[in-house]
């Protein structure tokens, strides 16, 4: 699988290292207090593992599953409700956990949701974050990596469902799909 790989752009050791950063500030953050941190199902499950290991506070998880239709010949993006929370959120202070933000559809619907839902606070927390893609306007609070507008897999971003599982964040080989 590794040999589909054109090139590594963020390796295993600095996507650890921003971990222990991120989970430092995140505990600062939530000092005396009990956030629900959302991971957004499936791409944010191990970047959610490791970055919560970092933060020394107490904290609930829960997960959200939602499907977007953006790209192809749709200009204004629709998202559904695949898996809901078990939690309620009203009062609650969000932490949502995504592993890229790309056109920003997936994280405002999500803002939007908690918001309607009377969340005490939200915040959101992503490893990537690919500004070019954007066609919501949507923002994190804390961002691992900016990236450049290339196709990346790994670490949770599939293609096809695969490579979720490498353990650094690489770009593809463009023959692989078929470039
Ligand atoms: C990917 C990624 C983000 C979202 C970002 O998830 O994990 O959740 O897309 O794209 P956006 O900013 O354009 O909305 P996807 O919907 O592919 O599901 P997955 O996490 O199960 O792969
Ligand atoms: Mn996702
Ligand atoms: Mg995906």
């Amino acid at each position: 699988m590794h040999s589909e790989i054109e090139k590594v752009l963020i390796s295993e050791e600095e996507i650890q290292e921003k971990c222990k950063e991120m989970g430092a500030h995140l505990t600062e953050e939530y000092k005396d207090r009990f956030p629900l941190a959302v991971g957004v199902l499936k791409g944010a499950t191990p970047f959610m593992a490791d970055l919560l290991k970092r933060v020394e506070i107490h904290l609930e998880m829960d997960f959200m599953d939602v499907s977007s239709y953006h790209g192809g010949t749709r200009s204004s993006g629709e998202v559904k409700i695949v898996k809901d929370l078990d939690t309620k959120v009203e009062g609650r202070d969000i932490l949502i956990i995504e592993d890229i933000i790309d056109s920003g559809l997936t994280l405002s619907y999500l803002v939007d949701l908690f918001k309607y839902r009377q969340a005490n606070s939200i915040k959101v927390v992503t490893l990537l974050d690919k500004p070019a893609g954007r066609t919501a306007y949507i923002k994190a609070d804390t961002i691992g990596f900016e990236i450049p507008d290339e196709f990346v897999v790994g670490y949770g971003l599939d293609y096809q469902e695969k490579y979720r599982n490498l353990p650094y964040i690489g770009i593809l080989k463009p023959e692989v799909y078929g470039g």
